[in-house]
């Protein structure tokens, strides 16, 4: 038997696995209750529209939609995209969803040993991507107040500077973050600029969840502070389906240009068709109106949970009240540990994601993370009574 180890690259001694992809791989998601999963729920994807608009892009583009097309995207989905959100044509890349934004973005910036700067906790998935080129990653937590949030910030740059280290970029989820549901408040977006500038620092802006707002009013994101040190990723995952894998990047015309070099690489080009498909459905109202719907329904959800957490979580326990998004963040009393908890949980029926694999530098170990868009509603329920039955 061969020893393959032996071939692989440096890069993947760096590589680590999901937890989460890997829970998906131990259960049956249907069959228990799982808060686990970032999915959408199902009810979201319209599938009518979908078929309605697929026939529309055969009849009206023919097999050129089924041609390899630009590396920068369908002109079609960019002009759409572009007009949305205000952003000009030269301005829009398109991606493989987002996840593949993330990894393009640290590709093409970060050499080993350079710095990233995250919000902490952060996205499993972009944690996994920065550590598989080797980036040395440094989490910074959030402070409500706006002056020890930059302070933080730049304590933490200036530490990595004497050490002799490179500042590449900041990596933020500003709306309805995964994990923790919270939204960056606009006097932090600012400071965010702020220490980027002042460290010659790039930010990348990760905002899959942003139009899945259920209260409160829109935070300006932080490519409209500085677009031209701002990479704003953007999906359709969450909007429309994410087995679409598509997703975009904002950002300014030099940066992206080496981004479209980086993707003759990776994949040539977007899926083609999905990309006249979304275009479509953008352009034809579709997905203002699933918007809404879905709105409606995670709201209720989002309700739901936090009535549920009201009712039966024993004291100590606390959580976050996302505006939006698809995640709240649990934190159990001090002393409480969630990963050693986790099989007392599953082999009772409900599964979670453990707070501390979201924390850079450790941490989090009385942290969980809850999803409340992927079951109905009665499941959520049940679940959340199961859940805190067993915590007391
Ligand atoms: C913050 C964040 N970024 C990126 C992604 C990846 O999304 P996709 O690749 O489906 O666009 C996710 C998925 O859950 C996410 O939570």
């Amino acid at each position: 038997m061969k020893n393959y180890t032996d071939l692989f690259s440096q890069d993947t001694f760096s590589f680590f696995r999901s937890p989460v992809r890997d829970i998906f791989k131990r259960v049956d998601l249907n069959a228990i209750y799982s808060f686990a999963g970032g999915y959408p729920s199902a009810d979201t994807f319209p599938l009518e529209d979908f078929r309605r608009i697929m026939s529309e892009v055969i009849d009206r583009v023919g097999a050129k939609a089924f041609q390899y097309g630009a590396t920068q995207g369908v002109t079609e989905l960019r002009e759409a995209l572009s007009l949305r959100y205000g952003v000009s044509l030269e301005r829009v890349q398109i991606t493989s969803s987002s996840q593949q934004g993330i990894d393009v973005c640290t590709r093409i910036l970060a050499d080993p040993g350079d710095v990233i700067l995250t919000s902490s906790p952060s996205y499993l998935g972009a944690l996994q991507s920065f550590r598989s080129y080797r980036a040395d990653v440094r989490g910074v937590a959030y402070d409500s107040d706006p002056d020890r949030f930059e302070a933080a910030y730049v304590r933490t740059a200036v530490a990595a500077l004497n050490e002799g280290k490179r500042l590449k970029f900041i990596y933020s989820i500003p709306d309805f973050q995964n994990p923790s549901g919270e939204t960056l408040p606009l006097e932090h977006r600012r400071r965010l600029v702020r220490v980027a500038r002042r460290f010659g620092m790039l930010i990348v802006e990760d905002s899959p969840y942003r139009e899945l707002r259920y209260e409160g009013e829109s935070v300006p994101t932080i490519y409209s502070i500085d677009p031209d040190i701002t990479l704003h990723l953007g999906s359709f995952s969450k909007i429309m389906a994410p087995g679409f894998r598509l997703g975009w990047i904002f950002g300014h015309p030099d940066v992206l240009d080496m981004i479209y070099v980086c993707k003759q690489s990776l994949d040539l080009c977007p899926p083609v068709f999905d990309q006249y498909v979304a275009a479509g459905f953008i352009s034809d109202g579709s997905l203002d109106r699933n918007l809404e719907k879905s709105i409606a329904l995670y709201r209720n959800k989002r309700n739901i949970m936090l009535g549920m957490l009201e009712q039966t979580m024993p004291e100590g326990v606390s959580w976050t009240h996302p505006e939006g998004g698809l995640f709240l963040f649990l934190t159990l009393p001090e002393g409480f540990d969630s990963v050693r908890f986790y099989d007392t949980a599953l082999d009772a029926g409900v599964a979670y994601v453990a707070g501390s694999f979201f924390y850079p530098d450790g941490g989090g170990h009385n942290t969980m993370r809850l999803n409340f868009s992927f079951m109905t509603a009665d499941r959520i329920r049940e679940g959340i009574r199961l859940l805190a039955s067993l915590l007391k």
